[in-house]
Order: structure tokens, then sequence, then C-alpha cells
């Protein structure tokens, strides 16, 4: 479930802060991969969308056309991607959005330039650069210099700028603790761009951000453009690590609807949503607005334990919301969401990109 005005004061509060920042939004579609959330944050000033996968793209692009949304959408795949069939794929996508490709390996380069050759298409390319994280990007500004050469060498691809996301300081509790977590990462982002300008590569684009650090890489001058995701669901993990930190006052706009299926024991009820209702990296979800000493416990594949305190409150067939541990592993296992106001469902949104993970 999906309280709509939580989640509209969410998209509107980010998109407030960029533009006072001075820095533009495009937030992550991987937290909702669903096409009437990235309508509302492109309605709302964000300059175009993050996606994690090709797939993800494909799908969300596609949706906005057929939903009848009249602006070209502005498409940054956040992961590079490898092989010739695939950049194939992306060209066959930057013809029905404007699209920006991450890329870490010269190999990435020359897949995508002669995809996009034959494609006759125009693609922009990012140098991802690992600011910490350790998972994509290159090592350091020599690199990047080759990337951006090899970049510049090509008939159908223009060098954009740089990514640095520092995806190991999000969730670091704290707010001087992230604060210094995040200028260390986008300190490794500088000296990379440094060394592409002083070797004449312009470098207009600098994207990088999530929920966790947004709101202090703007303020450190070095991130020109935010990509934001679980800010629009902020789920169970990111509350508990920014707690009442700026960065952590996004409403818990997202929940999960489980039923008690059995009440029979005493000190706890017996509800519907288990393992298979949510990711479990986090630990066990919040359970909403019951009070102190109920919670949720994991109780196998179909099921979850709710502890209830004193004389049970609960009873079979009562409905309770559980806030997910993790939103995006979460949304991803389901087809729709129900879009509520207060107790009233108004209508449902699509997951329109369940499941496009490559
Ligand atoms: C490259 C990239 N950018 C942005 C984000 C958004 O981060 P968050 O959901 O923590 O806001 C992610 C999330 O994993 C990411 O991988």
């Amino acid at each position: 479930m999906c309280d709509l005005d939580l989640l509209s004061a969410n998209v509107v509060a980010m998109a407030d802060f960029a533009s006072a920042s001075g820095v533009s939004l495009r937030p992550h579609a991987k937290s909702h991969k669903s096409a009437f959330v990235a309508r509302l944050q492109l309605e709302h000033g964000a300059v175009g969308l993050s996606c994690a996968k090709l797939g993800e793209a494909e799908v969300l692009v596609d949706r906005l056309i057929e939903d009848g949304y009249q602006r070209r959408v502005s498409v940054l795949l956040t992961s590079p991607i490898v092989g010739n069939a695939v950049a194939a794929r992306a060209s066959v996508l930057a013809d029905r959005c404007d699209l920006a490709v991450v890329v870490d390996h010269p190999a990435g380069v020359e897949e995508l330039a002669e995809a996009a050759r034959r494609a006759g298409v125009e693609i922009s390319v990012l140098c991802d650069v690992d600011v910490g994280l350790g998972r994509t990007g290159v090592l350091g500004p020599t690199e990047a210099r080759s990337i951006a050469g090899l970049v510049r060498g090509t008939s159908h691809l223009r060098f954009g700028g740089v990514q640095g996301y520092a995806g190991h300081v999000q969730h670091v509790s704290g707010r001087e603790e992230r604060l210094a977590a995040a200028r260390g990462a986008v300190d490794r982002l500088a000296v990379v761009v440094d060394a592409l300008e002083a070797a004449g590569h312009e470098v207009p684009l600098r994207t990088g951000g999530g929920t966790g650090t947004s709101m202090l890489d703007a303020g450190l001058g070095v991130l020109n453009e935010l990509q934001p995701g679980s800010y629009v669901f902020m789920d169970r993990e990111y509350r508990d690590a920014l707690g009442d930190d700026p960065e952590g006052k996004f409403h818990q706009s997202l929940t999960i609807a489980a039923t008690v299926v059995s009440a029979n024991q005493t000190g706890f009820v017996t509800v519907d949503a288990g393992l298979k209702a949510m990711a479990t990296d986090a630990g066990e979800p919040l359970v909403v607005g019951q009070g102190e000493g109920v919670e949720y416990h994991f109780f196998g594949d179909e099921h979850g334990l709710v502890t209830t305190a004193g004389p049970a409150r609960l009873e079979r067939g009562d409905r309770i919301e559980l806030v997910p541990p993790h939103c995006d592993p979460t949304v991803d296992r389901y087809d729709q969401m129900w879009l509520v106001r207060g107790d009233v469902v108004v209508g449902t949104a699509d997951i329109d990109a369940r499941g496009r993970s490559q």
C-alpha cells in the first residue's frame, strides 16, 4: 500500500530541496519501478530518471509514452552494461528517450559506440568512478581519462561527465559521521574531475548521491545532480539509520498489508505476510500504529508472528500494516501498489518494471 499524500509530500520535498540547492534531481527509479511514481517525480521538476538496469528503463520509458507523457524522457543507466547484444538493445532504447549510460571499461565504450553507430542514435556516456563502494567504476583518473578520450574518438557517443555513487555511506548513522564519509567519497570524484578537465575534457554532469547523503552532497560542491531513490518510501532501515536528521524526515509512505489468519495463542497472533512478502536482508518490518510491545517476527515462508502486549488485542481477520525493512527488493515482489488516502483506496499503480533486473 502506498499513501498517496505521503508519497507526494516526499516527492515535493526532495524536488524543493534540490531546486533550492541549485542541483538537478534525477531520482532513482530502482526503488519504485513504477511509471506512476516516475511521472510524479518528472512532473515535480526531476530532470530525468535514473535506472539501474536496461530492462527497467525499457519498461518505464514505454509505459510513460503509452500513458501519454509528452516530454522525451532523459534516462541514465547507473550500472555498466556488457556485450554487443545489450549495447544494441540500449541503442534501440536511445531512439525513444535521451539515453545516458555509465561505463567503467574501454570495452564498454567500444560496444556502445558500434551499436549507436549502427542504429544511428546518439548516446551520452558517463564514466563511472569508484568512490569507495568498490562495486563498479574506474579506480582512478588514468582510466577515466582513457575512457573520456575513447568516447571523444567515436561518432555517435558524447562524453557526458562522471558518476560517483557512495552506496557505502548512505546508511552511516550520525550526521557528522555521514557528512565526513560523504566528503571522502566526493573528494575522490573531484580528483577524477580535475584530472579530466586538466586533460581538456569537459565534465558537464557529476551525478551521484542517495537518500542518506543527497542533502549533504548538495553542499559539498562536487555533485551537480542527485539520484536518491528510497526517499519516496523511506523504509525501516533508512529511518533507523537517519533518525531525526533532515535526511530522515521523509515519510514512510509504503506499507505491506497483512491479515491476522490465526489468533489462538497467548501473546502473539499469526499474519499472512512471511519471508515471501518482503526483502529480509535488513531485519524485520515495523508494525504500524499498534502501540508498544507489538512487534513482527519472521515465522516462515508464508507467515509472520506478531506479538501482542498483554491479552491479545488483535483478532482473526484484523488487518495490520508493516513498514518494509528494505523498500527496493520488497516492491519488486508485487505487481501493483494500492494507492490510499487515509483509509480509502483511491487507485492502484503498477510496478511496471517488476522483475526487470537485467
Ligand atoms: C547508482 C545508484 N544511485 C542511487 C541510488 C539510490 O539510493 P537510495 O535508494 O539509497 O536513495 C542507488 C541505490 O542503490 C544506486 O545504486
